[in-house]
């Protein structure tokens, strides 16, 4: 394990009130964060704080919060983000892996833009990946980076992926733990949260807990929209009826 324990200093956090309005966030920064298993999941609903907690680890760590590799020359100067700014990371061989920045932050948003820029650069692929399809291009990004032990950031690495390449990442994963690496991955996927013995966290109004894949909201959604498509719609559809009418 690289990174066992986040936490914050609240007098620093508190220039940032916004910050203690998003539930998991205001958690966090009371309370800290621990993780114990070299594979940690971020799930909850839009705006529910992943990327803020996930972009504030990455910085923390050395990685630009607009993704990338860790160790790069050309390390940006940009003010951190408010969480980044004050979050405290702690690991029994962090040090070491703090020293060489190993690790990869990859940020859906962001993350095409910035592989097509570093494309064929010292470190990276060398695939001209905007001759690939986005999804094509992310798993030759995540294949390449993935390759020696470090803190793995990813946040929702699902969006350009397809089934299949899911399970490639999900292989990717694993190859990551058995090398000695960590990641902590923000998503919306039931695929990727399934990936056995991970930690699950689920933020939502109540904060942020520790659940099972079975408990996950999400999991619990995706059921029951498999398991009836057409009912789940008439219900939804009928409810936004309703609420046009009023
Ligand atoms: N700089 C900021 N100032 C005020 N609110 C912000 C700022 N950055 C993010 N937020 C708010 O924080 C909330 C959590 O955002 P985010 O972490 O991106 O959510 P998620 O990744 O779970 O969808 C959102 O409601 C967003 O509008
Ligand atoms: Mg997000």
């Amino acid at each position: 394990m690289i990174l066992q324990e986040i936490s914050c200093s609240i007098k620093e956090t508190k220039k940032n009130q916004w910050l203690f309005q998003i539930p998991a966030v205001n958690q966090l920064i009371k309370e800290g964060l621990r993780f114990q298993k070299p594979i940690t999941f971020f799930v909850g609903e839009n705006g529910s704080g992943k990327s803020t907690i996930v972009e504030a680890v990455a910085e923390s760590y050395g990685l630009d919060a607009h993704g990338g590799r860790g160790g790069r020359k050309y390390v940006n100067d940009r003010p951190k983000t408010p969480l980044g700014a004050c979050l405290k990371l702690k690991g029994i061989h962090l040090s070491h892996y703090l020293k060489h920045r190993k690790g990869y932050f990859l940020r859906a948003e962001t993350a095409f833009g910035y592989m097509s820029f570093v494309s064929g650069m010292p470190g990276y692929w060398k695939e001209n990946i905007q001759e690939m399809s986005h999804g094509e291009g992310f798993l030759t990004v995540l294949e390449t980076m993935f390759h020696e032990p470090g803190l793995y950031l990813l946040d929702e690495p699902e969006a350009a992926l397809s089934f299949q390449s899911c399970l490639r990442l999900i292989t990717l994963f694993q190859q990551i733990i058995k090398s000695g690496g960590q990641v902590i991955c923000a998503t919306h996927s039931p695929l990727l949260t399934a990936f056995p013995n991970a930690d699950i966290f689920e933020l939502n109004d109540g904060g942020v807990n520790k659940v099972t894949w079975q408990d996950l909201a999400l999991v619990d959604h995706w059921r029951r929209f498999l398991d009836n498509p057409s009912t789940y719609f008439t219900h939804l559809l009928s409810t936004a009826e309703e609420d046009g009418h009023d």
